[in-house]
């Protein structure tokens, strides 16, 4: 390691180049205080409080970089007083409460560790709080004007929802617009809870003064959070078996130590009332509360007498994105072992099912190709289709810090998102029209001489081809098809093409379409021309998953055409390897896709569903007629917390554990394994997944073996090569590892392709897929294409963040409409309006935003009882059967 060499109190030292002095120190186990100071900003060299002597000059460590053969020294009489006097002049202005015995802050500690007592803070307090917020509490008697929470919010989030006013020893933290903390630009991403030193910033109730830094006296549990598919490391503090905080891990490989509102204080649905403890049961048009032997058996009857009556196809599986990998192994494995099938699905199905056709056919691999890291040393972002800074807001806010360190931004995306305001181009392409858009991008590669010849000689194929389609995309073309200003596209063309180590990022605006398949691997083009993908000259593709657990779901062959670890079930090579570990025979036709499983369901074709955590009524499209498929199954089965709409239609409703009380792995957007563990046991008489799944086997009379998360996990590696490098215990000693990884003794692959590309002649395809228009098109009946997607405080079906505090902040599904819209159809912002569609029709609050172009409409899903997928088509990409969900035609009416 290049470093840089220096003594600290007497001791030689190395600490990496562009170390602090107060880095250096602590390196050399030697405590400073540092009250304005944070690993994770830049420092502000304010407080005086970490003073040392460095080649005989009094200096702040904080601000003060490490030079080689630098003498420092800490521990002299005069510089350890100094160091208490400044500590000591904070802490004075404060209220004796700043300094109580049992106060758990940063300058609490630092004042005991110093020797200084409650009676040094003899400050009067008087400046008052703010309350308002159901996560973030301002007590300003103990605001010490170090301007961490400032930093934090701007740095690490991004918002720059807070400033510092007053002056002097009136200086206090407070939100920029001037207002309430819960009127303010907040996303309560908890990072200036975690960094504030005194107790300030305190998220209210039994995690009150518990930071990162802080938790010394509480138990722990470490684990990767069940929400979006960031994977951030959190560290769970718990207390009598109750889950008191959820703090972010500093050294999270992801999250480095930050959250977001969901991960972090979403957790209030666990001691929900409404959670389901005890298996149901209908009888008589009723669910009633019934013992687990009765619920299981009854499970086991209805599935036997389903394959009786129409053989093991007649018997189809919904498996979790929520769950871990080894409870998708295990639901996978039930269905290909027990009955007999390959009728399982998982909800990718839904959202990035054309990301794995199209990564696949272009490169081999069904997954992003670069990891974040890499991602964020690019110096062109391509974000399409995506609005990480709500959806993915760890992700959104590390882009974020990227673009403010200067990398280029590029943004194709029909709204306004977030990341959209810092964009040097932004294009807004109409929904529907991605294909054309990325051919114009690659036109204007191409003509222009933005291209790796090289690499397209090299390593990539199908040139000819796409050159020759492209002929039909010029610029001007391009913008009729679209909408996108010529100008436009060639100035994100040429950022794009110039840059030297481009990546694109990009989200469900690309996937949910008619031709969602066709829309990855244009893009993927994008990369292939540049030579941007498995080369140092850029850092690829790359998708973000939804679901915290959706690459790992389909990684663990919860898919019905695939095996663990992407092996074809027409393929006998891999159904003979499945076949040896599992020592039954595996079907080898297809099964059936989710909504196909529906259809069949209608068609009285399917005899029993088994649906695992998915609310497929509130989450799939034209919702109407997925009731309409579970009325008509004899069998349904749901595995639940909460008595979801889906559950409502079950015969048999099974309480289940969620990701807070279970042990296993999930996989993250960039292929990382992480592990699960519980903190908290499941409440009453609820189980996971795993469980449940074995007794259902155990009940069928079959062993399925793999008795733990663990053993699961090993087994998926014999089945599935590019696992076999994995397991628990190798993870619980390094943390994240990425797949590929076939080799217990090699680190997996953070990023593919580096040496050859995974497809049958190691060549990167291009793909020339002409433009499609979307299934819907608005005409005089539906005037408006609406979009759906994420709002930041809900995730999904909002089954977990409507029960806590993320209600408060986001408490219905807005329609958002622009203004010219809005005098059109005479809408009055915050009015309730009917949406009606071809399919449906849901009740809304309006919100005029210009968020949304004119003639497009969006809003998200978070509540079903707003019907919103009774507005979605069946409209499907025609590759993977992805619904549209992005291009549907709606018109607004009052109520
Ligand atoms: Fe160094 Fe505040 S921590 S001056």
């Amino acid at each position: 390691m290049t470093g840089i060499k220096l003594e600290v109190d007497g001791a030689a030292h190395d600490v990496p180049e562009g170390a602090s002095l107060l880095a250096a120190v602590r390196a050399a186990g030697i405590e400073l205080p540092a009250l304005c100071s944070d690993d994770r900003l830049s420092p502000a060299g304010s407080c005086r409080t970490c003073l040392v002597r460095a080649d005989g000059q009094i200096a702040a460590a904080c601000v003060t970089p490490a030079a080689s053969g630098a003498q420092v020294e800490t521990a002299t009489d005069d510089l350890q007083q100094l160091r208490r006097d400044a500590v000591e002049l904070i802490a004075s202005a404060l209220p004796p409460r700043a300094l109580a015995g049992d106060n758990p802050s940063e300058l609490a500690h630092v004042c005991r560790s110093l020797g200084i007592g409650p009676e040094a803070a003899q400050g009067v307090g008087g400046r008052g709080g703010d309350d308002s917020h159901p996560y973030v509490h301002l007590d300003r008697d103990l605001c010490i004007a170090c301007g961490r929470c400032v930093r934090m919010c701007a740095e690490v989030q991004g918002t720059f929802a807070l400033t510092l006013v007053g002056r002097g020893a009136d200086t206090v933290v407070a939100p920029g617009t001037g207002g309430s903390w819960a009127d303010s630009d907040c996303v309560a991403c908890g990072g200036c809870v975690d960094t504030c030193p005194t107790g300030a910033i305190i998220e209210p109730g039994p995690a009150r003064g518990l930071t990162s830094a802080s938790h010394q006296a509480a138990s722990l549990t470490r684990t990767t959070c069940g929400y979006c598919g960031v994977g951030c490391s959190l560290e769970v503090v718990t207390r009598d078996g109750e889950v008191t905080a959820v703090l972010p891990a500093r050294d999270g490989p992801v999250n480095q130590g930050h959250a977001c509102v969901k991960g972090r204080f979403a957790h209030g649905y666990l001691t929900s009332p409404e959670r389901l403890t005890r298996p149901l049961l209908r009888r008589d048009g009723h669910l009633e509360p019934v013992g687990w032997d009765e619920a299981l058996g009854h499970v086991a009857r209805g599935l036997r007498a389903a394959v009786d009556a129409g053989g093991p196809d007649a018997v189809a599986a919904i498996s979790s994105a929520r769950a871990t990998n080894e409870e998708n192994y295990l639901v996978q494995k039930f269905m290909r072992v027990v009955i007999g099938t390959n009728n399982v699905d998982n909800c990718s199905r839904l959202c990035h099912s054309p990301s794995a056709a199209g990564l696949t056919a272009s490169f081999g691999l069904s997954g992003g190709t670069d990891s974040l890291d890499d991602v964020e040393r690019a110096d062109c972002l391509l974000v399409v289709g995506a609005n990480p800074v709500e959806a993915h807001p760890v992700v959104g806010a590390r882009l974020l810090r990227r673009v403010l360190h200067g990398a280029k931004l590029v943004v194709a995306d029909p709204r306004a998102v977030g990341l959209a305001l810092h964009a040097d181009v932004h294009l807004r392409p109409r929904p529907g029209t991605n294909v054309a858009l990325f051919h114009g991008l690659a036109h204007i590669l191409l003509t222009e001489g933005l291209t790796d010849e090289e690499f397209l000689r090299d390593r990539a194929t199908g040139l000819p081809e796409l050159t020759e389609l492209l002929d039909d995309y010029p610029p001007h073309r391009v913008a009729d098809i679209t909408g996108v200003p010529a100008s436009d596209l060639i100035a994100a063309a040429r950022l794009y093409g110039r840059a030297r180590r481009p990546a694109i990022v990009y989200g469900l605006g690309v996937t949910e379409h008619l031709h969602g398949t066709d829309g990855v691997r244009s893009l993927a083009n994008l990369a292939i021309l540049r030579g941007a993908v498995g080369t140092d000259r850029g850092h690829g593709v790359n998708p973000l998953r939804g679901q915290n657990n959706v690459q790992g779901a389909s990684d663990m062959g919860a898919l019905p055409d695939l095996l663990p670890g992407y092996g074809k079930v027409t393929d006998p090579a891999a159904r003979s390897r499945a076949e040896a570990v599992w020592g039954v025979p595996v079907p080898e036709h297809p099964g059936l896709r989710i909504p196909d499983m529906f259809a069949a369901a209608r068609a009285g074709d399917l005899r029993a569903l088994w649906v695992i955590g998915e609310d497929v009524c509130a989450t799939d499209p034209d919702a109407n007629r997925v009731a309409q498929a579970l009325d008509a199954c004899p069998l349904v089965v749901c595995n639940e917390l909460f008595l979801s709409e889906t559950a409502r239609h079950a015969d048999v409703v099974l309480p289940v554990a969620s990701w807070l009380e279970k042990d296993g792995t999930f996989v993250n957007f960039d292929r990382r394994f992480q592990r699960v563990r519980p903190a908290v046991p499941p409440p009453a008489e609820a189980r996971t997944d795993f469980d449940v799944i074995h007794a259902a086997a155990s009940a069928m009379g079959v062993d399925l073996g793999c008795p733990t998360p663990a053993d699961a996990l090993a087994e998926c590696g014999r089945v599935a090569p590019v696992f076999a490098g994995l397991s628990h215990h190798r993870l619980d000693r390094e943390g994240a590892i990425p797949w590929p990884c076939p080799n217990p003794d090699r680190p997996g692959e953070a990023k593919l392709y580096t040496e050859r590309f995974a497809t049958p002649d190691g060549r990167a395809r291009l793909a020339a897929a002409p433009y499609l228009p979307p299934g819907e098109q608005p005409d005089d009946d539906y005037p408006l294409i609406l979009v759906t997607g994420r709002r930041w405080a809900h995730y999904n079906s909002g089954s977990m963040t409507r029960r806590g505090g993320n209600l408060a902040l986001d408490p219905v599904d807005f329609l958002d409409l622009h203004p010219d819209d809005a005098v059109r159809y005479d809408v009055q912002d915050g009015a309730q309006v009917t949406v009606e569609s071809r399919h449906g029709r849901a009740r809304l609050i309006t919100r005029v935003s210009e968020q949304t172009a004119p003639g497009q409409v969006f809003c998200s899903f978070h509540f079903p009882a707003s019907g919103v997928n009774r507005l979605t088509s069946d409209h499907a990409d025609t590759v993977t059967s992805c619904p549209e969900y992005k291009v549907t035609a709606v018109r607004v009416a009052a109520p």
